[in-house]
């Protein structure tokens, strides 16, 4: 099967499982039901389930039902990273993943409860999987990896900085700190997840740590890029948003040229800690090649 022809039926096989994992029966407090499905279902990349996923396979792990509940609560911990990164007092942004954003359609109030429902029934999730039984000390060590990954020392701690020196000149290491929190710690949570999940030892999940942080240093840059050569209808979310929210960015403290091989330098850095691994995956260092000159 060819690169393409595999990630458009993974990207369906993981969109079809996470809907399996959204809630069905709220009653008075249906909204939030559909907002948080509005922006789940809407669409995207689906890049971090699929990374768990292509680990947990490339470590020797069989049966999915163990990372499923993973890989849904990882879509919806990002996804609610965004629908809280487009509210008013964050990027102000009106459309992601080719739609509304979540805030315009449902009203700020409902945008803000929607991430909140999304990032709890995240854990939820998780922690249902954990009561099924199984190896419940891999799936203790995964619910950890990925709690901490979203946190003040991951996502949500790079969020802070980013906000707080909004508007501010960023030293390199401050933009760094930015990009491998805001962004890379996600990438770094699927990586490890998928490892561990299928028992793979200490060394390797520390050096997946290094690779998503590689990963998501590259993917960043990228996402900076594409806010200036993109356009809304390819990229599904507003260009030039970074302008708008006088955000410094690689690419404006750079320059376009040094961003393009930043991109590049990250992602080989990223495929040689893979390849000196002891396990390997021709799809997952595809995958990797392959988000250097994404256009959305
Ligand atoms: C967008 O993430 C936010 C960043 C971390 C740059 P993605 O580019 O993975 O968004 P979706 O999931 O495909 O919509
Ligand atoms: C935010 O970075 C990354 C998140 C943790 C949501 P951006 O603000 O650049 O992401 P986009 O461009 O809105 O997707
Ligand atoms: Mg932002
Ligand atoms: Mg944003
Ligand atoms: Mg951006």
């Amino acid at each position: 099967m060819t690169f393409d022809k595999q990630l458009s039926e993974e990207t369906k096989w993981i969109e079809e499982n996470i809907k399996d994992f959204l809630p069905k029966n709220a009653t008075y407090q249906k909204t939030i039901q559909e907002a948080m499905e509005y922006s789940l279902m809407a669409g995207g990349k689906r890049l971090r389930p699929m990374i768990m996923w292509e680990t947990y396979k490339m470590y020797g792990g069989k049966d999915k039902t163990v990372v499923l509940p993973f890989m849904a609560a990882i879509e919806m911990i990002h996804t609610y990273s965004l629908v809280h990164d487009d509210l008013p007092a964050m990027d102000n942004d009106e459309y992601r993943r080719g739609r509304k954003t979540t805030h315009i359609v449902y009203g700020e109030d409902m945008g803000i409860l929607a991430g909140d429902a999304l990032l709890n029934y995240a854990y939820e999730t998780a922690a249902l999987s954990l009561i099924d039984g199984g190896n419940i000390q891999a799936k203790a060590k995964a619910i950890q990896i990925l709690s901490n990954k979203a946190g003040l020392f991951g996502m949500l701690g790079g969020q802070v900085v980013d906000v707080e020196n909004t508007g501010k000149p960023l030293s390199e290491d401050m933009l760094t700190f930015i990009y491998s929190l805001k962004t890379g710690a996600l990438i770094e949570a699927a990586f490890m997840t998928g490892a561990t999940l299928a028992g793979a030892a200490v060394s390797n999940v520390e050096a997946l740590e290094k690779v998503g942080k590689n990963i998501g240093m590259a993917f960043q840059i990228q996402d900076d890029i594409l806010d200036i050569t993109s356009t809304t209808e390819e990229l599904g979310k507003p260009i030039h948003s970074d302008e708008k929210n006088d955000k410094f960015t690689y690419v404006s403290v750079y320059g376009m040229d040094r961003a393009v091989q930043a991109v590049k330098d990250y992602s080989e850095a990223a495929l040689n800690i893979l390849n000196n691994l002891p396990v390997h995956n021709i799809y997952l260092n595809t995958l990797v090649e392959k988000l250097i000159g994404r256009k959305k």
